[in-house]
């Protein structure tokens, strides 16, 4: 047998979380065909691992490449941090099923422009993403606001039960063509007016399917414990795993409650499947919402329709400039980007560090000066939390980008070294990893990310897209109804 690559005298990291072990892997016809001594085969490619560690490709679990990933498909942002797959569709908004007739609402301008939104049916978007072949894997959720603007005229008030009915109708279609499940983004002007009520109405239809419900909090600042609650409520009403995203204490007056919040999860977490996924930085970033205008810690403006030149100043520079408040100048650049400097760093580490969290990056690709998260997430996690800060092992943080992910998305043949799973692996200097993305200069590759293979096929290598490009559409695989694994 004459394998398709050999990578030899790696140091395996298998995504268990379990220590390395030294072994040579070989790979055939896109998926893992050996693992152990193997010298002496031979392979189309042999690859030395010099020292380095091999790691399945990390899971993102939480992006908005939904357009990005047919509209850029090199995807050099992820592919070279050692991401093999990305989760799109989060926060309530993905870019299908949709049909934007006017401007889009809030905040899927995060998602691209109008006329971007152009898949009416899951399966157009499914088809587009293997037609467009992007260099990392694809799976999806199915957003809550997008699915109210399909239906609703508008989106200041609850959801008629007319229009739940049709909401649950494409959500049902989309569930029986491969998505994941549902997201919600409650925290949104678009989709706060909603109640509870029609969130579960609309998640009942999970349990049809065994799909997963995500969620954006309703608040993320002083009530969070509260909307908790309610994402609790959503989640075991549907009979669905729960999915927390970028689980944070928001906001200067809720800086130190990490504590309890994770016990909180905890707690919940014994009778229910509960999971939550968080990004490696103290500064969160979306559309500029005026209710998070502060003067309590910065807020840079990263883009602005009738501003653009603002983009990288300060809100508090440019109010000054403009001899008004803080709330006057961010109505005034809207609508518009932030970052939004708003969270304690005891608190994302404590976060960060418990077992339940995953990482994901909630990149923001069509920003002009995108949060650092973009570039930067993982290798982040790898080289500043675990190597140089020991916040936790090597295998652990790569744990939290693999098999957990892959267990909580239920994509079973991913997220781990094994026999027979497919081929998606990175190959990392631990010494060398490091991410080098910044708030001024976000868009840089990261250091030590020597090679990356998405099924089975070398994508990226010593820094360069290789042009090769064998990233698909990944189907839900697993019923997560019988709960995570
Ligand atoms: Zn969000
Ligand atoms: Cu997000």
């Amino acid at each position: 047998m004459i394998y398709d690559v050999i990578i030899t005298d790696a140091a395996i990291i298998d995504g268990s979380g379990d220590k390395p072990f030294k072994a040579d892997l070989a790979i055939k016809n896109g998926v893992i065909a050996a693992i152990g001594d193997l010298h002496n085969l031979s392979a189309k490619n042999k690859i030395h691992a010099n020292g380095c560690v091999l790691a399945p490709g990390f899971i993102d679990v939480h992006t908005h490449d939904d357009i990005q990933v047919i509209r850029q498909p090199d995807m050099l942002p992820k592919i070279s941090q050692g991401v093999t797959t990305v989760i799109v569709g989060n926060c309530g908004i993905s870019a299908s099923p949709a049909v934007v007739a006017d401007a889009p609402p809030d905040p899927m301008t995060l998602l691209g422009k109008k006329e971007e939104f152009v898949y009416k049916k899951f399966s157009e978007y499914s088809a587009a993403v293997n037609a467009a072949q992007p260099s990392v894997n694809v799976a999806a959720l199915i957003g809550h606001t997008t699915l109210r603007q399909n239906h609703m005229d508008k989106l200041d008030r609850v959801a008629t039960a007319s229009e739940v009915e049709s909401m649950r109708e494409q959500l049902r279609d989309a569930l029986a063509n491969g998505a994941l499940g549902l997201s919600t983004g409650l925290a949104y002007a678009s989709a706060i007016a909603s109640d509870t009520d029609e969130v579960k109405n609309l998640a009942q239809v999970l349990n049809e399917f065994g799909g997963v419900y995500t969620t954006h909090l309703r608040t993320e600042f002083d009530g969070i414990l509260d909307a908790i609650n309610e994402a609790f409520d959503i989640s075991t009403y549907s009979q669905s795993p729960l999915i927390i995203s970028h689980l944070k204490c928001a906001g200067a007056g809720n800086w130190g409650r990490s504590g309890e919040i994770i016990s909180k999860i905890e707690s919940l977490a014994k009778d229910h499947p509960v999971g939550c996924d968080c990004y490696p930085y103290s500064a969160s970033s979306s559309t500029l919402d005026l209710k998070q205008v502060t003067e309590d810690f910065d807020i840079v403006i990263t883009w602005s329709t009738p501003h653009p030149e603002m983009s990288g100043r300060t809100l508090k520079a440019i109010a000054s400039e403009w001899k008004t408040d803080l709330h006057d100048a961010a109505k005034k650049l809207q609508p518009a980007g932030a970052v939004y400097h708003g969270m304690s760093e005891a608190d994302v580490r404590n976060i960060l560090s418990h077992p339940l969290t995953m990482v994901g990056s909630d990149g923001l690709p069509s920003d002009p000066l995108p949060h650092p998260r973009l570039w930067g997430a993982f290798p982040r996690v790898l080289g500043h939390y675990s190597r140089d800060l020991a916040l936790f092992s090597l295998p652990e943080a790569v744990r939290k980008m693999t098999s957990l992910s892959a267990d909580r998305f239920g994509l079973s043949d991913r997220g781990k070294i094994g026999l027979g799973l497919a081929a998606d692996l990175v190959l990392f200097n631990p010494l060398l990893i490091k991410d080098t993305a910044s708030f001024s200069q976000p868009a840089q590759v990261a250091e030590g990310i020597e090679a990356v293979w998405v099924n089975g096929v070398l994508s990226y290598h010593q820094k360069q897209l290789t042009g090769e490009r064998a990233g698909k559409f990944l189907p839900r695989s697993r019923d997560l109804r019988k709960g995570f694994h």
